[in-house]
């Protein structure tokens, strides 16, 4: 979970394109940034703890001089977040640095192996291994960079993607199992974690498949498979939109997306997304899986929900770091709906290629349709709602419910209603909640600062919204936060309620109204501050929160905008950065 970026060419030089390309992929790492370039035969490594602005304004990363060059962001897994442990990492000899994202799991013998034949390691990751093992090949091999490359390739076990800058001039990447895209223009090249690395400067882009190395000299890219034959990858032209991603008049990313969700939203029904093929896929399946991580797992147990009540249809949901344990059943009938904002999650990956080795479907509901997942999926729904900055999912999360809910209603044949019209009477009710964002802001400074645990109650088609409600208040304002299910209280979680606690109710006047009532009661009378979501006011609420009147199947997607709306001022409250929590990444490309 880390970014890389590879630059050769004559655009400018290499140092201020690398900083633009790292802010541009900051969402998947920034604990430390680092990019090292080739200047008179010389490369130069500037690195250090921080985001890259910070880093940047101490340390001047972008007056490096050179005109080729490699960069990194960085998301901790091997050492501690420390200047020595960010990349680029230099060989011994310091005639070739590296930048890695992914896990290396047979470093600690290639360290003892390499340290033994004299490699003096600097830091305490495991991708530095490849910096030593890429001298130690490039001796061996007499300087040859694809032997060097091929040979250390054949070394390394885990997944990865690295880029390496030598000497002489030349930059070489490979990847298994994490992402790396070559970006081609006229005047240069590039090899990155993401389109968005080079998106401002080009759009043509070659995915490179499991197993592939790149050499990048004399303007030149030539492309090796893992049998080291040259081999051709298609060129494609990647949309420009993905990379207009400025906050606007916004503070905050996070914030800015929450409130285009009343455009965005339907965004997948503009373009001819695939929805009827789809819907055959799930026809015609002996049984249906449904696999996401975090916020996309939420959204696949309301579909789970929505396909058994209103389509007649059984389903299994799993998060995707468990699929695995719950495999045993997948057979070629079987169907996967993968869902998943990046595309790129490990686990989700992981889940698909287990359920496509037994055979099964994969179907896959995704924001960006170059992703690993789209590409591995017999059929693709695009969520379409542009890039999503802030690493906490919200808009993706809305346009992964309206797709499900599309889906239900095709596979219902109209049991809820969901065509244009209805559509567009939702979004006028999103903005509508949308506007309450001056009243949550000031609820929320009205709250005691100290805030210990916070709580929030749903039945049926609420709970995963109580659940994805307690995900965003957890990693924005670092504030405990429980999505209980009702009718659970009374069997444990009861205890835990007293005069601090505060409860948010999700409550519309549904068939869960009454029964949610009950539980509010009890609540109440052990002294807890309640926080009512309803289009029902009731006097149980020490603060309403007022919804509109809608159809009751409809109410998940209405009621989640004022919880991601309250995370985002918890945070602020606390003086946090929401667009960036403390020890997360927006894609987690390792398992
Ligand atoms: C929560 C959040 C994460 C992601 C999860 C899956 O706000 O962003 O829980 O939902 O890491 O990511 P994707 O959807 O990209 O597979």
């Amino acid at each position: 979970m880390c970014s890389i970026i590879g630059y050769s060419g004559q655009l400018t030089l290499a140092a201020p394109l690398l900083v633009e390309s790292l802010k541009k992929m900051e969402y998947r790492g920034y604990d430390s940034v680092g990019i090292a370039t080739l200047n008179k035969g010389n490369i130069l490594v500037s690195k250090g703890v921080g985001k890259v602005a910070e880093v940047d304004q101490q340390l001047h990363l972008n007056e490096l001089p050179g005109e080729i060059g490699i960069g990194h962001t960085r998301w901790a897994t091997h050492g501690g977040v420390t200047d020595k442990n960010a990349h680029p990492h230099y060989s011994c000899s310091a005639n070739i640095a590296v930048v890695h994202n992914g896990i290396i799991e047979n470093y600690q013998e290639l360290k003892v192996e390499l340290e033994n034949d004299g490699h003096i390691f600097k830091s305490q990751t495991d991708s530095e291994v490849i910096a030593h093992l890429l001298e130690l090949n490039y001796e061996k091999s007499n300087f040859n960079v694809r032997e060097t490359m091929t040979r250390t390739f054949e070394r390394i076990r885990g997944s990865f993607a690295f880029v390496a800058v030598f000497s002489n001039g030349t930059i070489a990447g490979a990847r298994y199992d994490e992402p790396l895209i070559i970006g081609i223009s006229s005047d240069a090249l590039f090899l990155s974690s993401d389109v968005l690395g080079f998106l401002k400067h080009t759009d043509q882009a070659i995915f490179l498949d499991n197993g592939d190395i790149v050499i990048v000299e004399n303007k030149q890219y030539t492309i090796f498979d893992n049998q080291q034959t040259i081999v051709n990858r298609p060129v494609t032209q990647v949309a420009w939109e993905l990379g207009s991603s400025e906050k606007g008049k916004f503070a905050h990313y996070t914030i800015k997306e929450i409130h285009e969700q009343s455009e965005t939203m339907l965004k997948p029904f503009v373009t001819s997304n695939n929805f009827e093929l789809f819907c055959k896929y799930l026809n015609d399946a002996s049984n249906i899986y449904i696999t996401g991580s975090g916020t996309s797992y939420n959204s696949g147990l309301l579909g789970k929900l929505l396909l058994s009540k209103f389509a007649k249809k059984k389903s299994e949901v799993y998060m995707s770091s468990e699929f695995q344990y719950f495999s045993d059943t997948v057979e070629p009938l079987s169907v996967v709906i993968a869902i998943s904002q990046s595309g790129e999650t490990a686990d989700v990956l992981h889940s698909v290629k287990r359920a496509k080795e037994k055979g099964a479907k994969i179907l896959s509901i995704v924001n960006i349709p170059t992703s690993s997942l789209a590409r591995m999926s017999d059929c693709y729904i695009s969520l379409d709602c542009g890039p999503e900055i802030g690493v906490a999912a919200t808009k993706s999360f809305l346009n992964q419910l309206m797709i499900l809910y599309n889906i239900v209603c095709i596979l219902s044949n109209n049991n809820i209603k969901f065509d244009s019209k209805e559509r567009k009477k939702l979004q006028a009710m999103i903005q509508t909640v949308l506007n309450l964002d001056n009243k949550i802001k000031t609820l929320i400074n009205s709250l005691h600062h100290d805030l210990k645990d916070i709580y929030i109650l749903g039945r049926s088609i609420h709970y995963p919204i109580a659940l994805e409600g307690s995900l965003k208040i957890k990693e924005l304002a670092y504030i405990h936060a429980e999505g209980i299910a009702a009718g659970e209280l009374k069997h444990g979680p009861l205890a835990l309620i007293d005069k601090e606690s505060v409860v948010i109710v999700l409550n519309p006047n549904d068939e869960t109204y009454q029964d949610v009532v009950s539980s509010t009661n009890e609540i109440k009378s052990r002294g807890a501050f309640i926080i009512g979501i309803s289009d029902l006011h009731n006097d149980l609420y020490d603060i309403f929160i007022e919804l509109p009147k809608t159809d009751s199947y409809l109410y998940p997607l209405i009621e989640i905008i004022p919880l991601q709306i309250m995370s985002y001022y918890l945070a602020i409250q606390k003086q946090l950065d929401p667009d960036y929590p403390r020890n997360l990444a927006k894609s987690v490309t390792v398992k």
